[in-house]
């Protein structure tokens, strides 16, 4: 053949692509009627040829979608999933708005810095000395709260090394070769483990008992020393919601600085707690309330009622504080800072966090805390009250109905002799729509990555499962749940599953654990 043949063979080619490619663009037909239904589109590795008709896209991403669990009903999960139809209508207007463009979005800055204010001063955070200056507390909206605490932490980093290079007389290059620790609950969630890695920090982790779940203040005075930047408290951990005694560390805290000379600072990680906690009543102060409290974090998606991507840190004060992590932007003539670790990130979060601040209203947070804790007493008691052959099927760990999050935490009752456990319940029940997540009582360590007992008092293979109670579950569906637990029980009850628990599956769930206990 020519190269004059090849050249038009070639250009024939090119424009039944093109034709392809405009046809398939335009065709409005059903997915399910084109010749595309029967390819298993998303499974391919390169970007199509030619461009896909827009309902096809739509269906195909609309069908992966349907496949997974309803989000309504995953009470694994903190994530807040109801919106108003104007809420939906802010998101959408916000995934236009790149809110690293101070300049060219100043309002929609200005709304960002209006929910961080409200957000400092629900936490009681004391007005910074420089308020009028920046017009705002130095605090930073996030795309959660695990880009919040990597923040916080990043500034206790450098605070600490400011100190530790001064009192030791240190060069910067002696200092930087020096790692710092954290002292944190064994109870904490997988953001830190990021932060241990990334920012290289020796954890410093004290398992609470299994009977509590919280962090033993005297566990943290004995693994402070001078090289501790921080210590973390965990406003609702994330396995059963019960709140680190913030009150009593912050006391150990001081005694151990004012004995040694030390500055030792507190960061309250509040992913789920930070829009709990505030409508609770007599709940001691847990907050900037305490002196030794230097940064907050919480998750505006968790109960601050957001969308998922939002997370928000509020710090005590600039100097030697926030002031390391911030790079100065200049805009419209005013100054302002930049703590987050990308610059670029859609407004969605923002605009529906103060869409939801000013819905609520303070009187809004706490009905909607009052009814989830409603809720999550009465599928307690629901639980409470199931028996089998006159022992109780549960063994009930959370922290009870009040000074915690709404999260029903148990374990099927070792005493009563069943053959399955709390992960062949999590199965079961999934069968009955409801996503409600089993693991166990370990964690894998974040440096050796050694499987280690959660708690100091329990098994490393005790299973347990948690139901988080959100601002969408109603009574009746809270109803369902039960009659859902009723009738997963009676069919595992009449299947043995003795031989199911053999090594291999035991390999098989402790996967399964890995996945589930990081859910947030
Ligand atoms: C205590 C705690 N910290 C941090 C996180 C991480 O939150 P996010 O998913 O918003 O990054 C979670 C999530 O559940 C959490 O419970």
């Amino acid at each position: 053949m020519s190269n004059t043949e090849i050249n038009d063979l070639k250009r024939e080619v090119a424009a039944l692509r093109d034709e392809l490619h405009r046809t398939r663009q335009q065709a409005d037909t059903s997915y399910y009627f084109s010749a595309d239904a029967e390819h298993d589109l998303s499974g391919e590795a390169h970007m199509p040829d030619a461009g896909l008709p827009a309902k096809t896209v739509k269906t195909l991403i609309e069908n992966a979608h349907s496949l997974d669990f309803d989000q309504k009903l995953n009470t694994s999960s903190y994530v807040n999933v109801s919106f108003e139809p104007e809420e939906e209508e802010v998101a959408l207007m916000g995934l236009q708005v790149n809110l690293a463009d101070q300049t060219v979005y100043p309002k929609s800055y200005a709304i960002h810095d209006s929910v961080v204010n409200m957000i400092a001063t629900l936490w009681n955070c004391p007005k910074p000395d420089d308020f009028d200056e920046y017009g705002v507390y130095p605090g930073a909206g996030t795309v959660g709260s695990t880009e919040a605490c990597l923040l916080a932490g990043l500034a206790l980093k450098f605070r600490w090394r400011a100190w530790y290079q001064k009192l030791h007389g240190l060069s910067d290059d002696e200092v930087r070769a020096i790692r710092p620790n954290v002292v944190i609950s064994t109870c904490y969630q997988a953001a830190w483990e990021k932060l241990f890695k990334y920012l290289d920090i020796e954890p410093r982790l004290v398992a609470p008992s299994r009977d509590t779940f919280k962090v033993d203040p005297e566990g943290v005075r004995e693994a402070i020393d001078d090289k501790t930047m921080g210590v973390v408290c965990i406003m609702g951990n994330h396995y059963g919601g019960q709140y680190d005694p913030v009150w009593d560390v912050d006391k150990v805290v001081t005694d151990v600085n004012s004995a040694n000379g030390w500055q030792v600072g507190i960061h309250v990680d509040a992913a789920s707690g930070g829009f709990i906690a505030p409508f609770q009543d007599d709940l001691p102060a847990w907050d900037f309330r305490l002196p030794n409290v230097l940064s907050i974090s919480s998750s505006g998606h968790k109960y601050g009622e957001s969308c998922c991507g939002t997370g928000w840190v509020v710090w005590r004060e600039r100097r030697d504080l926030s002031e390391h992590v911030a790079i100065s932007v200049t805009y419209l003539g005013g100054k302002a800072d930049s703590y987050t670790l990308n610059f670029s990130r859609p407004a969605s979060g923002v605009y529906v966090q103060f869409y939801k601040l000013l819905r609520f209203g303070m009187a809004g947070y706490r009905q909607c805390e009052e009814n989830m804790m409603r809720n999550a007493t009465f599928l307690r008691d629901g639980l409470r009250a199931m028996e089998h052959n006159g022992k109780a099927r549960f063994v009930l760990l959370d922290d009870g109905d009040e000074h915690c999050l709404p999260v029903v935490t148990a374990m099927l009752n070792p005493d009563a002799g069943f053959t399955y456990d709390d992960i062949d319940l999590q199965h079961v029940l999934s069968q009955h729509h409801w996503y409600v997540s089993g693991y166990k009582m370990n964690y894998l360590h974040p440096i050796s990555e050694d499987t280690l007992p959660l708690f100091h008092d329990a098994e490393a293979d005790q299973s347990m499962f948690r139901i988080v109670v959100k601002g969408n579950l109603t009574r009746d569906m809270a109803e369902d749940l039960l009659e859902s637990f009723n009738a997963a029980l009676s069919f595992l009850d009449s299947v043995d599953f003795s031989a199911l628990h053999g090594v291999s599956t035991k390999d098989m769930r402790h996967k399964d654990q890995r996945i589930v206990s990081n859910h947030c």
